[in-house]
């Protein structure tokens, strides 16, 4: 009996744990590299904003955001892009384009350049506003060379 009291609170545990898992895998993974790319967006804006003149350089800032910038590029994100979550499948909801899942060595190699350049970025964010300004330009043609060719341009 005390057993299946226990098995039962063990159900009753794991598919209460379950439940939230119960979305649709789809769903989450976009969401989860919506929300990767947000996250990229909000450390690179306040560069580009101080590359421009906007923001008010700060060296120690502007190292932080580029040294975030680097580590986010070094996350594996590879589970955020099952199979079928491209706009034609879903319904123009995400931006993916299905050529990501037609080319996977061209978005490996616009990722790695991406990170090439985040990496020579946050090598010099702290050095100043001119060492800053010399290697924001090209992480952002990155970013727009893999939004050009794997994005939509709207949803
Ligand atoms: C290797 C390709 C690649 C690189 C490099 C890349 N992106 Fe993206 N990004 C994408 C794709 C694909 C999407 C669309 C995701 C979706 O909606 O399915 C996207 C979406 C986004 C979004 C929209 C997120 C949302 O809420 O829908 C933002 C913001 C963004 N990227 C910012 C950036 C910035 C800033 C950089 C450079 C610092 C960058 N990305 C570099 C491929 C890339």
């Amino acid at each position: 009996m005390k057993t299946l009291v226990k098995a039962t609170l063990i159900v009753a545990a794991a598919t209460a744990m379950a439940s939230p898992a119960l979305s649709d895998p789809l769903e989450d993974a976009i969401t989860a590299r919506r929300g990767y790319y947000q996250v990229i967006l909000s450390n690179f804006g306040p560069i580009v904003g101080m590359a421009k003149g906007a923001v008010e350089y700060d060296a120690e800032k502007a190292a932080t955001f580029a040294n975030t910038l680097q580590t986010l590029s070094m996350l594996n994100n590879g589970h955020m892009w099952p199979a079928g979550s491209d706009n034609a499948a879903m319904d123009g909801k995400p931006r993916a384009l299905p050529k990501i899942w037609e080319d996977f060595p061209g978005v490996q190699e616009k990722g790695q350049a991406w990170a090439a350049a985040v990496g020579e970025l946050a090598s010099v964010a702290g050095d100043g506003l001119d060492a800053l300004r010399s290697k924001v330009g090209a992480v952002g043609e990155s970013c727009g060379a893999c939004h050009d060719t794997y994005r939509a341009k709207s949803f």
